[in-house]
């Protein structure tokens, strides 16, 4: 095999949608300090939606997409640092409910870059001959983990869910899903934090905004080399939808020529593992890119981890 390819793309996010406006009847924020500081205008909020549902519809919108079947399917994965159930795990029950049969089915936590590791562990997988066709799914309830008299994090983070079919390619075609550049910070691991049984998060938002604004780019730029493109010969960037501002200064710091930069984050919020597939899923909804485009995916945040790759687009 040469490597493997996404042939297509799904996302779901849950109906209810907060405003900003509504979120300055909870807490003491208003419009102006949330758009200007982060960007963010709405994001959707699950209720009554379990992740596991999130994830199946999204999945679902995939394959039918791929025009493949649940049967063509033998690995699942699931980007997720939501989920509840340790067993089974997120990408057991989605297979269980689209009815896989028999795939190798797995979890990843990489919080915010999970998509970007999951995508590398389908190709890898692939590539040494242990899958022919994966789901890789972003998934997330960030809803479950908001403190809602939170002002610095309650405003930020949103539910969704985004998924890949992933398939190999024959021998001699250019590899669709180039090499990974991951690694993390670990010294800096308390930077994001979600722990306990009914997990808040809270984070140092300056000290991770320092590390993306200052770090990142460099990293990003390293998995365009690795996958021989310059980062002014790529048509789109879909890095983690953080803050509109990381995304603005890395896509600046990568010199950008003619790009489409995503900038979810304004209707989505921060969906950690799940904002990656879910704003490249809409990019090519909406037609502003175009199968064959090179496209710069790279996840940061929690860990403090980040993983990119530059991928072809379905
Ligand atoms: C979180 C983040 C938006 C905060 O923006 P900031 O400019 O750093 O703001 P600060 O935390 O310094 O707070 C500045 C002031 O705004 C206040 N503030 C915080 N949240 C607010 C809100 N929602 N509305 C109004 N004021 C708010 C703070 O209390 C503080 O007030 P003070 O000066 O009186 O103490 C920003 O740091 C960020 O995006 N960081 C990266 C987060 C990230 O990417 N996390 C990764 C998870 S994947």
């Amino acid at each position: 095999m040469s490597g493997s390819r996404i042939v297509a793309l799904g996302h779901y996010q849950p109906p209810k949608v907060l405003s900003n406006d509504d979120l300055a009847v909870l807490v003491d924020t208003d419009d102006e300090w949330i758009r200007t500081r982060v960007g963010i205008r709405t994001r959707h909020i699950a209720e009554g939606e379990s992740l596991v549902d999130l994830a199946t519809e999204a999945a679902q919108k995939a394959l039918a997409h791929s025009g493949r079947t649940a049967e063509d399917i033998d690995l699942v994965v699931v980007a997720t640092c939501t989920a509840i159930e340790r067993s089974p795990n997120t990408a057991a029950a989605v297979a269980a409910r689209l009815g896989v049969r028999a795939p190798a089915a797995y979890d990843i936590n990489t919080v915010c870059s999970g998509f970007s590791y999951a995508l590398a562990t389908a190709d890898h997988a692939i590539r040494a001959g242990a899958a022919r066709r994966a789901l890789v799914i972003g998934a997330e309830r960030m809803s479950d983990t908001l403190d809602w008299t939170d002002r610095s994090t309650c405003v930020i983070f949103g539910d969704g869910a985004g998924a890949a079919v992933v398939e190999a390619q024959e021998e001699g075609a250019e590899p669709g899903i180039g090499p990974v550049v991951w690694g993390s910070q670990p010294e800096k691991g308390d930077a994001v934090v979600i722990t306990g049984w009914d997990p808040v998060i809270s984070q140092q938002g300056q000290a991770v905004f320092r590390w993306a604004t200052t770090q990142l780019a460099p990293l990003a730029r390293q998995a365009c080399e690795r996958a021989g493109i310059d980062p002014s010969e790529l048509r789109g960037f879909v890095p983690h939808q953080a803050n509109l501002r990381i995304i603005d200064a890395i896509a600046r710091k990568l010199g950008l020529a003619d790009a489409v930069v995503a900038r979810d984050v304004v209707d989505s919020g921060n969906t950690s593992a799940a904002s990656i597939p879910l704003a490249f899923s809409k990019l090519v909804e909406r037609g502003e890119l175009s199968p064959g485009d090179p496209v710069l995916l790279f996840g940061f945040g929690g860990g403090l981890a980040y993983a990119g790759q530059v991928v072809r687009c379905p």
